[in-house]
C-alpha cells in the first residue's frame, strides 16, 4: 500500500537520513556511504558521505547491465533541420564511453572543468555524460548567452576544454556559435587548452589549428573509457545562474545526493515508471534541462527527448502535440511562457485536436509563476492534470509540487501546491517569526536541505553563505516571497531581489543596468521587469544622461539596446529604454525599482515613506505613459 503524502512528508522531515538512505539503495554504489548525512560543518551539508558512485554508470550502463540495453534512451527530434534519431541505452552508453575516452586521451582528468556551449543536439548530452563518466566537472552555458557572459564563466571555472558546435539554429536563423566562442576566449583572461567543435552542415566553422579539433577528429583512435568511481560529494557540474550582482553564481551540484534526488523525483513527483517516455521541452543550458532532459529521466530508465525547436514557428503551434503523439510521451514538462505562445497562435486548440494524445497523462509547468488563465486553457484543451511546481537552479528539483506519484491533491490555481518531501518550507518575517496561514513573507527552507540541492558556489564558499544562508541563520533564503494557505499550499508571488524572469529565462536587472551604465553618455540607470502577456516579464530600462550630452536620444537608446544584446545576449529581450531626468530614490540613495514596476504595471502602490522627492514618481509615470505603459 502506498503511503499518504502526510506520512511521507513527515518522515522526510523527522527522519531524513532513513528516508534518503532508502531512496539511495535503489542506485548503484561502488562503496556504500559511511554517513547518510554529514552535518559536521553547517551549512555545508554532505549527503552520502564516504560513498563512491558514478552518475553516468547509473544513468546508462546500469540499464544495459540490467538487460535494458536495447530500450530507447534518447530521441533527437529537430524540426529546424528535419533530423530525427533514436539511441538505445547501449548505443548511447557506447558513444559516451568513446567520447569520454577521447577526452581522457587529451588529458582531461577527474576534477577538471569542461565548458559545454552547444545547441540542442545529442552531442551536448554525450559531452555532459562523458564528463560525468570520468569525473570531470561540466559547466553548460546556454547558447542564448553572448560572448561576454561566456567569458565571465570561462574566467570563473577555468575550463581545460570547451566543447561547442559550429552553429545553432533558431527557427530560420543560423547562430554562429564558433564566432561567439572565439570572441569569448579573446575576452577571457583564462584560456582553455583545447576546443572541440561539432561541425554542422548548416555552417562550417573555421578552426584555430593550435587549439581546435572537430568532434570527429577528437574521436580518432579513441578507446572507450570505463566509469570512474567518484566520491558522493565530488562535484558533477557547475551551473551558472543570475545573482543580484552582474556576476553570475556558479551553483555546484554533487554526484551522490543529486543522483538520489533525481531518481526519487521521477516516481514520486512526476509519477512516471521506467520505460515510459518523459519530455522536458527546455534547453540543456538551464537547470530544467540538466535535471529533466538529461539526468533524472536517464537515471530512472525513461526515454528522454532532445527537441531542437520552439513551441511555435517550427513549423507551427502543433509541434508539441506532434511529438507527444509520435513518441508516446506520458509526462511533459515545459514553461508557462511556451503555452502562452501556443495559446496566442492557436487560441481554440485546433492543432491539439489533430493529434492522438491518448498516452499523455500529465503536464508539468515551472520556471515562472503559472498564471491561472494559462493553466485553465491547458486543462480545457488537453484534458490532463496541469501541475505547477516551483523550483530554482539552486535546488535542482522541485521544492513545491502536487506530487503525482504520492497522493495527487486538488489543484489550486495560482499555487505550486505543497512542499515536496525533504523540503521544510516556512514563511517568515524579517524578525524570523514564522507567519500564519495566508500571511505574506519571505519563503525559506529550514536546514538541512534535501539531497540534490546546491553544495556551494564554485570557489566561493563565503559568497554562498552570504547569498543564501546568512540573512536567516538555520534557513536557506529562497529570495522568493509568498504565503502558505491553511491547507499547506504554497503561493509564490514575487522575487525579493532584482532577478526577473523573461520567457522562463532568469536574468538579473543588475547585469542589464551595468551594460546601460557603460554607455559614455549615461550617468545612471535602472531596469525593471514589466508584465508581458507572452514572456511573463520583459525588461524596461531608464537612463539618466550626463549633463551637456547632445547625442540624439534615439541613438543612445539604440546603442544601449545593442550593448545588452551583444554583451548579455538576445534572450534578455531588452528592446525598450526611456530617457528620464532623474530616478526616484530613498533618502539613502536606493532606487525605488519596486514602485516603478508597480507604476508600469498599473498596480496600486503606497508612497514609500523614505522617498526623497515624491514628484519624481509623476515624471516616471509620464515617461512610461509615453511608451504605452501601463498596457
Ligand atoms: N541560442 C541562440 N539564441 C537564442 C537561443 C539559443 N539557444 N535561445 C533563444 N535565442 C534568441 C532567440 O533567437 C531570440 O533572438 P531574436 O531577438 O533575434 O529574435 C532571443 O534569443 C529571444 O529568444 P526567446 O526567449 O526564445 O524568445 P522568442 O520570442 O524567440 O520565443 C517563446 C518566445 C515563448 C516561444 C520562447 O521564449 C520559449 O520557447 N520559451 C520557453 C523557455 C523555456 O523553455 N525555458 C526553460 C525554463 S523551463
Ligand atoms: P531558475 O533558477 O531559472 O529556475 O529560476 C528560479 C526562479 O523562478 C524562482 O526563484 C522563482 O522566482 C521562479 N519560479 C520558478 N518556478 C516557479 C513557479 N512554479 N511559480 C512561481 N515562480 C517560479
Amino acid at each position: 500500500m502506498s503511503l499518504s503524502y502526510d506520512t511521507l512528508y513527515t518522515e522526510s522531515i523527522q527522519n531524513p537520513e532513513k528516508f534518503w538512505a532508502e531512496a539511495a539503495e535503489k542506485l548503484h554504489w561502488y562503496k556504500k556511504w559511511d554517513k547518510v548525512l554529514d552535518s559536521a560543518n553547517p551549512p555545508f551539508y554532505r549527503w552520502f558521505a564516504g560513498g563512491k558512485t558514478n552518475t553516468c554508470y547509473n544513468a546508462l550502463d546500469r540499464h544495459v547491465d540490467e538487460g535494458r540495453g536495447n530500450d530507447t534512451a534518447i530521441i533527437y527530434d529537430s524540426p529546424v533541420t528535419g533530423v530525427k534519431e533514436r539511441f538505445t541505452f547501449r548505443e548511447f552508453r557506447d558513444k559516451v564511453a568513446l567520447f569520454a575516452g577521447a577526452l581522457q586521451s587529451r588529458g582531461v582528468r577527474k576534477g577538471d572543468r569542461v565548458i559545454i556551449y552547444m545547441p540542442m543536439i545529442p552531442e551536448a548530452l554525450i559531452a555532459m555524460l562523458a564528463c560525468a563518466r570520468i569525473g570531470a566537472v561540466h559547466s553548460v552555458v546556454f547558447g542564448g548567452f553572448a560572448s561576454h557572459e561566456l567569458a565571465v564563466r570561462i574566467d570563473d571555472c577555468k575550463p581545460k576544454v570547451i566543447i561547442s558546435a559550429s552553429c545553432g539554429i533558431e527557427r530560420d536563423k543560423i547562430i554562429d556559435y564558433k564566432r561567439l566562442l572565439d570572441f569569448a576566449i579573446e575576452l577571457a583572461h583564462f584560456k582553455p587548452e583545447m576546443c572541440i567543435i561539432r561541425q554542422r552542415e548548416q555552417l562550417k566553422a573555421q578552426l584555430n589549428e593550435e587549439r581546435d579539433l572537430t568532434w570527429k577528429q577528437t574521436l580518432l583512435g579513441a578507446e572507450p573509457a570505463p566509469c570512474i568511481p567518484v566520491e558522493s560529494s565530488d562535484p558533477l557540474y557547475i551551473l551558472y545562474t543570475s545573482g543580484t550582482t552582474g556576476k553570475p553564481k556558479g551553483v555546484v551540484r554533487d554526484n551522490g545526493g543529486h543522483m538520489v534526488a533525481m531518481h526519487w523525483s521521477m516516481e514520486h513527483v512526476y509519477g512516471i515508471k521506467p520505460g515510459e517516455t518523459y519530455w522536458a521541452a527546455s534547453d540543456v543550458g538551464w537547470v530544467v534541462g540538466h535535471s529533466y532532459i538529461v539526468y533524472a529521466p536517464l537515471l530512472n530508465g525513461n526515454t528522454t527527448i532532445i527537441f531542437e525547436g520552439k513551441p511555435v514557428g517550427t513549423p507551427d503551434p502543433g509541434v508539441f502535440w506532434r511529438i507527444i503523439e509520435e513518441y508516446g510521451v506520458s509526462v511533459f514538462f515545459t514553461a508557462p511562457t511556451a503555452f502562452r505562445a501556443i495559446k496566442k497562435e492557436d487560441p481554440k486548440g485546433h492543432y491539439i485536436k489533430k493529434y492522438d494524445l491518448s498516452n499523455f497523462r500529465t503536464l508539468f509547468l515551472a520556471g515562472e509563476r503559472a498564471d491561472p488563465a494559462t493553466v485553465k486553457w491547458a486543462e480545457e484543451h488537453l484534458q490532463v492534470p496541469v501541475i505547477d511546481h516551483w523550483w530554482q537552479t539552486e535546488t535542482g528539483w522541485a521544492i513545491a509540487a502536487n506530487c503525482q506519484g504520492i497522493e495527487p491533491g486538488p489543484i489550486k490555481y495560482g499555487s505550486a501546491s505543497k512542499a515536496v518531501p525533504g523540503y521544510n518550507v516556512k514563511v517568515i518575517n524579517h524578525e524570523m517569526e514564522e507567519l500564519g496561514a495566508g500571511k505574506m513573507g519571505d519563503i525559506v527552507i529550514e536546514h538541512p536541505l534535501p539531497p540534490g540541492t546546491m553544495m556551494t558556489l564554485w570557489k566561493a564558499d563565503n559568497h554562498f553563505i552570504q547569498s543564501y544562508m546568512s540573512t536567516y541563520p538555520g534557513y536557506y533564503q529562497t529570495s522568493d516571497a509568498g504565503y502558505i494557505d491553511e491547507d499547506g499550499y504554497i503561493y509564490i508571488m514575487s522575487r525579493t531581489d532584482d532577478i526577473i524572469n523573461i520567457a522562463g529565462h532568469r536574468l538579473s536587472t543588475g547585469a542589464i543596468e551595468a551594460e546601460l551604465s557603460a554607455h559614455p553618455d549615461v550617468a545612471e540607470s535602472a531596469v525593471i521587469g514589466v508584465a508581458d502577456d507572452l514572456k511573463g516579464e520583459i525588461p524596461v530600462g531608464f537612463l539618466v544622461l550626463k549633463s551637456g550630452v547632445d547625442t540624439p536620444h534615439s541613438q543612445i537608446i539604440k546603442h544601449v539596446i545593442e550593448y545588452v544584446r551583444e554583451n548579455i545576449g538576445p534572450v534578455a529581450s531588452f528592446k525598450q529604454a526611456i530617457i528620464v531626468e532623474r530616478l526616484p530614490k530613498t533618502r539613502s540613495g536606493k532606487i525605488l525599482r519596486a514602485t516603478m514596476r508597480k507604476i508600469a504595471n498599473g498596480q496600486e502602490y503606497t508612497m514609500p515613506a523614505t522617498i526623497d522627492d515624491p514628484a519624481i514618481l509623476d515624471e516616471i509615470r509620464e515617461a512610461l505613459q509615453s511608451v504605452g505603459y501601463p498596457k
